[in-house]
């Protein structure tokens, strides 16, 4: 059978009949492809509370990690197994035995675990990268999903290059390693490369060319390269996928991976052409892209199609008239499905603690009554210096306090000195709790930050490199809450913190000593590791 470059339409009845029934598995890999991105790495009580997070959002597969790649990598994925329950867990691994019995090992604790293994199947990965022939790497795959299927029932197997590779070398790779026992066929368009047209009727290719297609779910992973990756993604589901591989916000290697909120939502909002469903819960979708945002540090931009800060503001006059005269004349979403909450009531340093746990019920949150006392303080400090508190300051009380774990240093309070004459010197003092009790350090600085945390470096144990940071407004005006997240580097362990205040200084200093509590956090977590029989 020929490969035939359908157009969209056409594919719908050519390649087979689509149901209401029809159903596409949301593979999440934020944790794996996710934090490959730039500066995202994330410690392994937070891609615990992630995963716990994609749970809820009820994706069908959370990739957990890359087992071999590192002790951290592995805990990680051990852990993930040991609290998720009802969503399959994977590991991915090279095609190489080593590397899936360390996958097998870390899986060993899940309920549903599957193997991710894989090679690359480019003219180019083969040459440059892999220096083996089609033979030997069509070899090299068939032998690692035997190996894989000795450990596990479900072996998902990458070809890693698809959109670039000979489709008749591609199906022949796919029809052997269906042969050995994979239960899931991924095609990656590894470097963006792909057009939807092309991607699409490569996927229908392989739907209509490979024999024993019908034993295994095929998968679409696409890469950002060209904006392309979701277009891409739903190209692919048009021509007979029923995976997608997807991040939330879309965030991965270079530009990214698909977007998991925008795969869903596209095909939530279009059944009417794409007649598939998921079972994404997608009122969680928002709450989950925030922590995602949150614990790797990377900002979704305002304008980021379904979870950006502008996605359902209407600021034309034409178009707020419009909006509320009937919301659909200029939303085709409406916010709740995502779960973003519109207001309806003003919180001030008036509103009770019953008004504050009725809005953070409408924001997903129902905090038991320890946690929601100390909200309550903290939101009573923040409205007393600024009018009305937003939900997103709201948002920020609350993942700051359920953050609050086994804090090395604790912020007691801070004070500044600076001045734009050249004869000052920027100044700041910084008291703080730890075991040792409670200490305040002063120093100077180029400017009141650097100052803070010059003083802040004077503690034991506290000194770390600072590789980045990054300062976000959370609402509009000069009394919004700032939020400041920096990335530390102490001697190879590297973690992102988190501060926010209405006072950019005090802000960063929190946002400092949070990313040195987690340097140091994972720290004791490997001395702990490695101390283990
Ligand atoms: O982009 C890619 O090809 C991948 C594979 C490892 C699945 O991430
Ligand atoms: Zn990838």
């Amino acid at each position: 059978m020929e490969m035939e470059a359908f157009s969209f339409l056409g594919q719908l009845g050519a390649s087979r009949e689509y149901t209401m029934a029809d159903y596409v598995q949301i593979f999440d890999t934020t944790l794996r492809d996710g934090e490959q991105s730039p500066g995202a790495s994330l410690s392994q009580p937070e891609k615990l509370e992630i995963a716990l997070q994609l749970e809820r959002l009820g994706v069908d597969v959370i990739e957990a990690g890359f087992p071999i790649s590192s002790p951290g990598d592995f805990k990680a994925v051990q852990e993930v197994c040991a609290v998720i329950r009802n969503t399959t867990v994977c590991g991915l691994t090279r095609a190489v035995l080593k590397d899936i019995d360390v996958a097998a090992d870390a899986l060993k604790g899940a309920v549903r675990p599957r193997i991710h293994t894989g090679l690359g199947v480019s003219d180019s990965h083969l040459q440059h990268k892999l220096k083996m022939t089609r033979d030997q790497a069509m070899e090299r795959g068939i032998a690692a999903v035997k190996h894989a299927r000795q450990y596990v029932d479900d072996v998902e197997y990458f070809l890693e290059d698809s959109g670039r590779a000979d489709p008749d070398y591609l199906c022949r790779v796919i029809e052997a390693v269906i042969d050995a026992g994979a239960t899931v066929i991924n095609i990656p368009d590894t470097t963006g490369y792909s057009t939807p047209e092309e991607y699409g009727a490569l996927i229908g290719g392989v739907m209509n060319r490979v024999p024993n297609i019908d034993r295994a779910i095929v998968s679409v992973h696409c890469h950002n390269d060209l904006g392309m990756a979701t277009a891409n993604s739903l190209a692919g589901v048009r021509n007979g996928a029923r995976q997608v591989e997807c991040t939330l916000n879309g965030i991965g290697e270079r530009a990214g991976n698909t977007s998991l909120e925008e795969v869903v939502m596209a095909l939530k909002t279009r059944r009417d052409t794409f007649g598939v469903e998921t079972r994404i819960n997608t009122p969680e979708i928002y709450k989950t892209s925030r922590m995602v945002s949150r614990l790797t540090g990377i900002v979704v931009q305002p304008n980021k199609a379904i979870v950006g800060a502008n996605a359902f503001a209407h600021s034309s006059g034409i178009h707020q008239d419009g909006v509320l005269k009937e919301r659909t004349t200029y939303e085709i979403i409406d916010p709740h499905d995502v779960g973003i909450p519109s207001s309806s009531i003003v919180l001030t340093a008036r509103s009770g603690r019953h008004a504050l746990a009725h809005r953070l019920g409408e924001l997903g949150y129902t905090l038991p009554e320890g946690e929601l006392d100390a909200v309550y303080q903290r939101f009573l400090a923040v409205a007393d210096r600024k009018k009305t508190v937003h939900d997103d300051d709201l948002l920020e009380l609350v993942d700051e306090q359920l953050h609050r774990r086994d804090a090395h240093f604790e912020l007691v309070w801070c004070q500044f000195a600076s001045s734009m004459s050249d004869d000052a010197v920027p100044m700041a003092a910084v008291r703080v709790k730890s075991v040792g009790g409670v200490v305040t350090k002063t120093a100077t600085g180029d400017g009141a930050i650097d100052a803070a945390y010059k003083a802040i470096a004077k503690l034991p144990g506290a000194k770390v490199e600072l590789e980045d940071y990054r300062l976000q407004s959370l609402s509009g005006g000069t009394d919004a809450m700032a939020r400041v997240t920096v990335r530390v580097n102490k001697d190879g362990i590297k973690a992102s913190g988190h501060g926010s205040h209405t006072d950019i200084l005090v802000a960063s200093t929190k946002a400092y000593l949070d990313g040195i509590n987690k340097v140091l956090y994972i720290t004791e977590q490997r001395e702990l590791a490695s101390n283990e029989p």
